[in-house]
């Protein structure tokens, strides 16, 4: 059904001046699927707990939740039958690591180091989200994070802001293609503005309280990326940012995203976000709580009714807030237009395009990949790789389990997860035999089966972690550690001789020091997804060589939370003050460093990496670092070498040190490749309180690491 060419900008217009009051709070409402079941869509009765008629219902412009090609079909012609001006839905939800066919959990993607490789995870997002019917999804997610006691960490990018901005750029890209008319494209919401990941204590949905310093240096730049690579959307954190909550907060939304970072499209709230102003006790009643959130700045109200259902009384009280409502509509309806949903309100979503595109082997391949690279091995003693025919046992509770999507896939298909024993087989390994454990009790008769069968094997490898939702949203916990069970049969099978290599999958970095001593090999695999058993197997088994590199530090231990590469300097650094005893920035009982740090990695090879010239300024007026890195051992393997920086006598006592560049490099056995590192121009803004984004120049320690522990430095004199 042909409605009317793509809108240009006056038509947007024309069609605005047509709509009522009713028909604009519509437009800025947003409504979750099962509201829409069409054969039962009377909102009667208990059900309607929205307060609102089914008309009202109707005049709702986006949709979020569960669909498919059909029902997106058949409720935008629903949708088109009621609508007095034919303006199509708009449909929304979370794709967070893929659709049908899932990715890496994003922290495990963060580890790649591998920019390319995410934003192809995105396009092939995109391309089975959009063939369901989908045009927006709720990613990437920004938040920088520091505390791994908060569930979420799992859906960000980990600690530091450069991998962050790079890769939800990268994300947006994938999602979003060359032009969003394009009908296997999504448009990208980036979320949650602001600090979401800074919750205090790591509990979900709790207060933030952080400085416009850290704001402005850490948490800021990741949306500012994302936002000029052009995503559409932005979702505001459901928290308080310093007494007040990002949904009502004109400062966040209007001062800092909209005036600083330039932010020209549309800002929705978080799931029921806006009542829960009334809970926060900043608004009395709904009423209150719609006023308050559209004058701060939001423009699509997710899943609550506020602005619909008072609109006409907010207008007779203070007509301004008309123009707000108008201004909100204008960017949806421009958003509709630019996703081509006034020329196809269908976006060429049908049942058969719905087959082709969903769970295709190409889309597999990239699961695969993606796993591949997302992997970080923490600890080897030349245990792996594997040889195939080794007899091994596999045992822990993810040695035969399909349930390594992770959170928020709501939407993969479980049937076609490679468990870890699939995995093994598919690729030749002697397994002896499986024994599946739970996670929290092995009981004595179980842990004695583990230990005889391994006497029929050289090897034991063990899938072990966190059950999945012990992660993701509303999954804190108040300590990090491994269920005790596992580590104790990690401890037996090493007073038994046997070696053993561990497998973890999870959602958060762990305390691992009571395995770390009895492992012979731990790979770190998150939660690897659709491709995770195949993927895990390549890399036991040397058929790929790990590449990853932690981008979150694995703490000590749950006390050191939070502890992240990027410190701020301190006056009395533990590192220098080696003749002091005590004076000095230390814990008495624990080391100050987390046992993992940030962009640590190992792989099956070495690579030796030297400055090779001058540091010489280009025509761009970056900064280019000559490198050199040679594969120093027996076989291929990829080496991610990262440049940090420290300036010397800053205005503010900055971090100890930034990550300012990487460049993931894959290299044969004994090969070397020179290449340039570009320091860009940007890197050495930095925000001032009182002053400002100003430029520092002068002296830096540039510092180039492969990981994180073997590091050479030299000085650069920035003008
Ligand atoms: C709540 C989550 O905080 C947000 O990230 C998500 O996009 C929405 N629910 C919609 O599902």
């Amino acid at each position: 059904m042909k409605l009317q060419n793509n809108m240009n900008k006056d038509q947007i217009n024309l069609l605005l001046q047509k709509m009522t009051l009713e028909e604009k709070a519509g437009q800025a409402t947003q409504l979750p699927t099962r509201y829409f079941d069409i054969k039962e869509s009377q909102l009667t009765g208990t059900e309607n707990k929205l307060g609102i008629t089914e008309n009202q219902k109707w005049q709702a412009g986006s949709i979020l939740g569960k669909l498919d090609a059909r029902s997106m079909r058949s409720l935008q012609e629903e949708n088109l039958k009621r609508s007095r001006l034919k303006i199509p839905m708009m449909f929304m939800t979370d794709i967070i690591h893929g659709y049908q066919t899932i990715f890496p959990i994003p922290l495990a993607m963060a580890c790649s180091f591998n920019e390319e490789l995410a934003e192809k995870s995105a396009r092939t997002a995109a391309k089975e989200g959009s063939a369901a019917g989908y045009q927006v999804t709720f990613s990437p997610m920004v938040d920088i994070v520091i505390d791994p006691r908060w569930g979420r960490v799992i859906e960000s990018f980990g600690e530091d802001k450069k991998l962050n901005a790079d890769m939800g750029r990268a994300m947006v890209r994938g999602y979003q293609g060359e032009d969003l008319l394009a009908p296997d494209t999504l448009a990208a919401c980036v979320k949650h503005f602001a600090a979401y990941g800074k919750v205090e204590g790591g509990r979900d949905y709790n207060a933030a309280d952080v400085s416009e310093y850290t704001l402005q240096n850490q948490y800021f730049p990741p949306f500012k990326a994302c936002i000029d690579a052009g995503a559409k959307l932005v979702m505001a954190a459901f928290q308080a940012v310093n007494g007040t909550p990002a949904t009502a907060s004109k400062w966040l939304l209007q001062d800092k995203l909209r005036k600083e970072l330039a932010f020209m499209g549309i800002v929705l709230s978080d799931w029921g976000a806006v009542t829960e102003l009334i809970r926060h006790g900043v608004a009395q009643d709904e009423y209150d709580a719609g006023e308050l959130a559209l004058s701060a700045g939001i423009q699509i109200e997710m899943a609550t009714c506020s602005v619909m259902k008072n609109i006409h009384k907010y207008v007779e009280l203070e007509p301004g807030i008309e123009l707000l409502l108008d201004q909100a509509v204008e960017k949806i309806l421009t958003l509709k237009a630019e996703l081509g949903l006034f020329e196809d309100p269908f976006r060429g979503v049908d049942e058969s395009r719905e087959r082709r595109e969903l769970r295709s082997k190409e889309k597999k391949y990239v699961a695969w990949e993606t796993a591949i690279e997302s992997a970080v091995l923490l600890e080897n003693n030349g245990v792996l790789p594997l040889k195939k025919e080794t007899p091994l046992i596999l045992a822990g509770p993810y040695a035969d389990s399909q349930e390594l999507l992770g959170p928020w896939s709501v939407d993969g298909i479980i049937e076609d997860t490679v468990s870890i024993k699939q995995g093994v087989i598919n690729k030749g390994g002697k397994i002896v035999q499986v024994l599946p454990l739970d996670f929290e009790e092995i009981s004595n008769k179980d842990m004695d089966k583990v230990l005889m069968a391994s006497e029929k094997a050289e090897i034991a490898v063990l899938a072990i972690g966190e059950p999945q939702l012990w992660s993701g949203e509303a999954g804190s916990r108040s300590t990090i550690e491994l269920p005790k069970a596992q580590c104790i049969l990690v401890q037996k099978l090493y007073q038994k001789g046997i070696k053993v290599v561990v497998l973890l999958l999870n959602g958060r970095p762990l305390d691992l020091r009571p395995i770390q001593p009895y492992a012979d090999a731990i790979l770190e695999m998150w939660y690897p997804g659709t491709e995770g058993g195949n993927a895990a197997a390549d890399l036991l088994f040397g058929n790929v060589n790990p590449s990853g590199h932690l981008a979150m530090s694995f703490p000590y231990g749950s006390g050191q939370i939070p502890v992240h590469y990027n410190m701020g300097a301190t006056g009395r650094p533990k590192e220098l003050l080696t003749s002091e005893k005590r004076y000095k920035s230390q814990y008495l009982d624990i080391p100050n460093e987390p046992l993992y740090a940030f962009g640590y990695g190992l792989s099956y090879t070495e690579f030796k990496i030297e400055l090779s010239g001058e540091i010489k300024k280009d025509s761009d007026h970056r900064y280019m670092v000559p490198v050199k890195v040679t594969n120093t051992g027996k076989v291929a393997g990829k080496a991610v070498v990262q440049i940090y920086i420290h300036k010397h006598k800053s205005m503010v006592a900055r971090p100890v040190k930034e990550l300012a560049a990487y460049k993931k490099l894959a290299l044969q056995p004994g090969e070397d490749v020179c290449t340039e590192i570009a320091l860009e121009k940007e890197i050495w803004n930095y925000w001032i309180p009182n002053v400002g984004w100003t430029k520092e120049s002068g002296n830096y320690t540039i510092m180039i690491e492969s990981d994180s522990q073997h590091y050479i430095h030299c000085n650069l004199m920035v003008d």
